[in-house]
């Protein structure tokens, strides 16, 4: 499709490329127009941020790989889209309505059919509907649906407000109603209200009812329109224990909920809905006065029941019977709601009840605070696969393993990371290595939705290099101060050392440590590199190695002989780390003969690497 000008032009406006972008790597922002993450692009696996989107300039620049556009050609490349495919998804996203697409004769004319066809089969359905009901009002006192629905304690007004009737135990009463007002059977057919007698000499209409002897729920659009039907049965030796309309053009199990034509005023006004799990389930909360209730129709819930909800209320309590199924149902639901934008509790029942069963044990008193009190579904899960936890690593890594793809889910990133925090929390695991296991576990970026910790928790444990912890320094080796020192003093220093490779080879890794942390907060915040030393100024023992920068050594350098300054510096590290090498080798022979071979091997090739690393050196 073609979008003129002024339309693009709209979409363009309306989006915003940090949004767009921020679905797919964790940006934070480093100055009023910056936005730093990691790049998302998958042949740019990186650790550390160098991916920087702008707000002002809406386009994106990668300091690793250099990659560089705008919106369209992110959605391009990452998620496949063409140009009017990238533009049509942007307007819905900014729910713009798109230009009226100028159809042809053809596609006109099926339009028009398919809604005249879904106009007779919703006649036809309002139809059933009301020969169900006056079925219902017609039956008397003490016959069996009578009686059940006393044993259900549905009342008139309930039976009223969800129009709530009965189909006959007979063979032919609705396909007869429907062959005397002329209905088009085949459509009725279609409904699965009747169906194609094959005993052609015994039937009248050539037709039986599908729903015989069944209390029915009539299923309604959020428009209030007959779509669909439930019929459970009355006598209980007959089975199954409901019959629901087949999907039709009409009715779509799953992205239908009951009860959500009378019930969304109230989920509004509460601000929060209730999910359960069917027909007496909403109609028992209802009736006890909880109506901001949906049930879904004996599936599971699906994204765009997600998607529904959160028309109403972005706050959801899922109530589950606590079964296995119920337990398996509520697990199921929670990454598509996280994934939705909502905000998912859970309440599952005790094992054994269902909501109506509740009721009458608990009263609405009990169930209105504890679904008030419900806590997040993610929490409540989580504490099922806690159950019995030990404390061991193999648990550790099951739990992640379970729980990974639900965070992976979670579209709110604040939400999710809060998450993250209580697993963590929860495992007693330090955040580094919960955030690489669930990378490795769940398709994450390697820190997505992980809060830094360090404003919380003044002292760390197990952590290498956080921010807050103190660093000691114990007879450093001058060319590795001299490198800290070097990388403190600009941008581009900070750069060519942590580009160089050289950190690995350090002695010391706690300096390597430092330049690493120093070039991670200065991705973060470009425009602040001068702070850089001050910040770690506190946190070095002895503070005194960071001076060097200011001293005439490094501080009086011209260009050139920093840059040679730094290439010597770097040369004599790793020089040192392959004396190193070259020692635990010898030592390693010295005291293990059989291997004897082997390490001969190995520090013939050091020796090699040796050589031509020298050889470089005297070339330049
Ligand atoms: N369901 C279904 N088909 C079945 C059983 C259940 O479609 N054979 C759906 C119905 O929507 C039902 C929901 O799953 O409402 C929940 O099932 P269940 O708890 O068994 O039924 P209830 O509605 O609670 O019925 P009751 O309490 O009357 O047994
Ligand atoms: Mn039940």
């Amino acid at each position: 499709m073609k979008f003129d000008q002024g339309f693009i032009d709209k979409v363009r406006e309306s989006s915003n490329i940090v949004d767009i972008i921020g679905q797919y790597t964790q940006l934070k922002t480093s100055s009023a127009d910056q936005h730093l993450g990691l790049c998302p692009y998958p042949d740019h696996n990186e650790k550390t941020p160098s991916f920087s989107v702008s707000d002002s300039k809406q386009v994106y620049y990668c300091f690793g790989c250099k990659k560089t556009g705008n919106v369209f050609t992110f959605l391009r490349d990452i998620m496949g889209l063409s140009f009017p495919e990238a533009i049509e998804y942007l307007a819905r996203r900014a729910s713009i309505d798109l230009p009226k697409q100028p159809a042809s004769q053809h596609q006109i004319q099926k339009q028009e059919k398919d809604k005249k066809e879904k106009e007779l089969l919703k006649r036809i359905n309002a139809l059933a509907s009301r020969v169900f009901v006056k079925n219902l009002q017609t039956q008397p006192e003490g016959s069996m649906v009578r009686d059940y629905i006393q044993s259900r304690g549905f009342s008139p007004e309930i039976i009223e407000t969800f129009k709530i009737g009965y189909a006959l135990p007979e063979w032919e009463h609705l396909a007869g109603t429907f062959k005397s007002k002329s209905v088009p059977m085949g459509s009725a057919e279609k409904l699965g209200l009747i169906k194609t007698s094959k005993n052609v000499e015994k039937s009248k209409t050539g037709f039986f009812d599908i729903m015989r002897g069944r209390l029915i729920f009539p299923i309604e659009s959020p428009t209030g329109e007959v779509i669909g039907f439930g019929g459970r049965v009355v006598d209980p030796e007959d089975k199954p224990k409901y019959l629901n309309s087949p999907e039709s053009p009409l009715f779509h199990k799953g992205k239908t909920f009951y009860g959500l034509y009378e019930t969304a005023k109230f989920i509004r006004s509460a601000d929060y809905s209730i999910v359960v799990e069917g027909y007496t389930d909403l109609i028992a909360l209802y009736a006890a006065g909880i109506k901001n209730v949906v049930a879904t129709l004996g599936t599971a819930l699906t994204e765009d029941h997600a998607k529904l909800l959160k028309r109403y209320s972005k706050n959801v309590v899922v109530l589950f019977d606590g079964d296995q199924a119920g337990r398996v149902a509520a697990e199921r639901s929670l990454p598509l709601l996280l994934k939705a934008g909502l905000y998912p509790k859970g309440f599952v029942l005790p094992e054994g009840n269902d909501p109506d069963d509740f009721l009458k044990e608990h009263g609405v008193k009990v169930l209105k605070e504890k679904l008030a009190k419900s806590p997040d579904l993610f929490q409540v899960v989580m504490s099922w696969h806690f159950k019995g936890f030990t404390g061991s690593a193999t648990e550790k890594v099951t739990i992640v393993d379970k729980l990974a793809p639900y965070l992976a889910q979670a579209s709110d990133r604040r939400l999710k990371s809060l998450y993250i925090r209580e697993l963590q929390d929860r495992l007693g695991v330090d955040q580094k290595w919960l955030t690489q296991s669930l990378g490795a576990a769940g398709g994450f970026q390697a820190d997505s939705g992980v809060a830094p910790k360090s404003h919380q928790n003044p002292v760390q444990k197990g952590n290498n290099y956080s921010p807050l912890e103190v660093v000691k320094i114990v007879n450093p080796p001058k060319a590795e101060l001299y490198l800290l020192n070097l990388a403190l003093k600009s941008p581009e220093n900070l750069e060519a050392i942590k580009n160089s490779g050289v950190l690995e080879q350090f002695s010391h890794t706690k300096i390597a440590g430092l330049i690493i942390e120093t070039h991670e907060k200065y991705l973060q915040n470009l425009n602040e590199f001068d702070n850089l030393t001050a910040s770690l100024v506190d946190r070095v023992e002895p503070p005194e190695i960071l001076n060097l920068q200011f001293q005439k050594q490094i501080a009086d350098l011209k260009a050139g002989e920093e840059r040679k300054l730094i290439d010597d510096c770097i040369r004599r590290v790793k020089q040192e780390a392959l004396k190193r090498k070259s020692k635990e080798l010898a030592y390693a022979i010295a005291s293990a003969p059989t291997e004897r071979e082997q390490k001969l091997e190995e520090l013939r090739d050091l020796q090699k690497s040796k050589l031509i690393d020298f050889k470089d050196m005297n070339q330049e």
